[in-house]
């Protein structure tokens, strides 16, 4: 709630013609101030329900909370809604969410529900376009959070713009880091390519494949 006002406040002082000397940079895992929030899911997606934080919000048509198992031992995070995603309120439901749903069920064995799903930014980026940093940083607390309650053994990043804002690496090329886990707090992380880059370049799936492999090995 103190960040939520805080950032309000820097939002009013920029409008009345404030300027920042420095962007605001990614708010980093162990010192995210998520302390004051809603410590279950359904609060969580109340107290955010009427979020305005970043621009995002101006244009969205739904929040794309995130869903599935509150226990779950794996947390999927994808980028941010597209337009399927933003007129549900729901992530991951267009072609790519399909292919997400098939490799859940046909390589891990789970069912969709038996996953978390949610991405680095809860509104819908225009033209699909993905997250700015100042965007990524607004709103990476609530994942933060999702990931405090959840509490994940896994967490799979989904592509690049996942991987870099969840580790900060900004730099990092998927292809180099996808299938290495690293520890992310108390859970793992496992990069892998993102779905929609399957659909482009479908012959990565052996490579996405091997991931999910080495992910089921330990759960
Ligand atoms: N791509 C994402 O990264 N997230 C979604 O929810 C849908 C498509």
């Amino acid at each position: 709630m103190q960040q939520m006002k805080l950032l309000q406040s820097l939002y009013q002082q920029r409008a009345l013609g404030y300027r920042y000397f420095d962007d605001i940079k990614s708010v980093p895992f162990e010192n995210s101030d998520i302390s004051d929030m809603p410590s279950t899911l359904p609060d969580l997606q109340t107290y955010l329900s009427d979020c305005s934080l970043c621009n995002l919000s101006k244009s969205r048509k739904h929040i794309v909370f995130g869903e599935g198992n509150p226990q779950a031992d794996i947390m999927f995070v994808g980028e941010g809604p597209g337009e399927l995603e933003d007129n549900s309120g729901r992530p991951f439901i267009g072609r790519s969410g399909e292919l997400l749903t098939r490799i859940i069920e046909n390589v891990l064995m789970l069912r969709r529900e038996d996953v978390y799903i949610a991405n680095i930014v809860k509104c819908r980026p225009s033209a699909n376009r993905a997250p700015t940093e100042e965007e990524a940083d607004k709103c990476k607390p609530f994942l933060i959070k999702q990931i405090e309650i959840v509490k994940p053994k896994i967490i799979i990043a989904l592509g690049a713009t996942s991987y870099s804002y969840l580790t900060g690496d900004m730099n990092a090329k998927i292809s180099r880091v996808r299938g290495e886990m690293i520890n992310f707090g108390t859970s793992k992380l496992m990069p892998t390519f993102h779905p929609s880059y399957l659909l482009r370049n479908p012959s990565a799936k052996r490579e996405v494949m091997s991931d999910m492999l080495k992910v089921k090995a330990i759960l």
